[in-house]
């Protein structure tokens, strides 16, 4: 596995077991009004990261350069400041958080956009190839 896939997945892996204990305490305590973090955290943080892990893995050659990293940065950072930052805007103390995850996150799925159209027709890796 290349270093990128390996940063999405585990992170990808974190951020699900965080959203779990987060529904679990959610559903213990009977309090949903932060169902919108617990959504949030497990759909940026699990599904899109793994969606994005997923890539590399499939592109390697897709994994490499600085327009790959930062999109993965971003995507990281944007998890871990939307999360809190929609706790703070249920609360009603700012909003600034997460307006500021917001961005972050939309500019990672740009990043993304970009890193598939460079990779542009490039074959997937894997073992298909040798079964046909
Ligand atoms: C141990 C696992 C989980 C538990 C105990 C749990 C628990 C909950 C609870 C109690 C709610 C609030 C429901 C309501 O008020 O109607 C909720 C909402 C939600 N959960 Fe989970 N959940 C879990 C895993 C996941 C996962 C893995 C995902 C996504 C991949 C997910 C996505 C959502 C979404 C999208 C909502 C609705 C958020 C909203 O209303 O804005 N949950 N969950
Ligand atoms: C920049 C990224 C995103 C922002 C700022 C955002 C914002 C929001 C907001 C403001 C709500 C309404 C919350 C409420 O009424 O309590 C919402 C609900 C929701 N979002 Fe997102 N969202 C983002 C990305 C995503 C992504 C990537 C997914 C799925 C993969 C997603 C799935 C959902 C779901 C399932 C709900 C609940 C809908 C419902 O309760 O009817 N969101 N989102």
């Amino acid at each position: 596995m290349n270093g990128l896939a390996r940063a999405c997945w585990l992170g990808a892996a974190i951020y699900a077991a965080a959203g779990m204990i987060f529904g679990i305490v959610m559903s213990a305590s009977g309090d949903h009004s932060l169902a919108a973090a617990h959504g949030h955290l497990n759909l940026l943080g699990w599904v899109s990261l793994a969606l994005y892990g997923s890539f590399y893995s499939l592109f390697p050659v897709a994994a490499s350069g600085w327009l790959a990293r930062s999109q993965v940065v971003a995507a990281h950072v944007g998890v871990l400041v939307l999360t809190p930052g929609i706790v703070l805007a249920i609360d009603g103390r700012t909003e600034a958080l997460a307006k500021a995850g917001s961005i972050i996150i939309l500019a990672s799925m740009v990043l993304f956009a970009l890193v598939v159209a460079r990779t542009g027709t490039r074959k997937p890796a894997t073992t298909m190839s040798a079964a046909e």
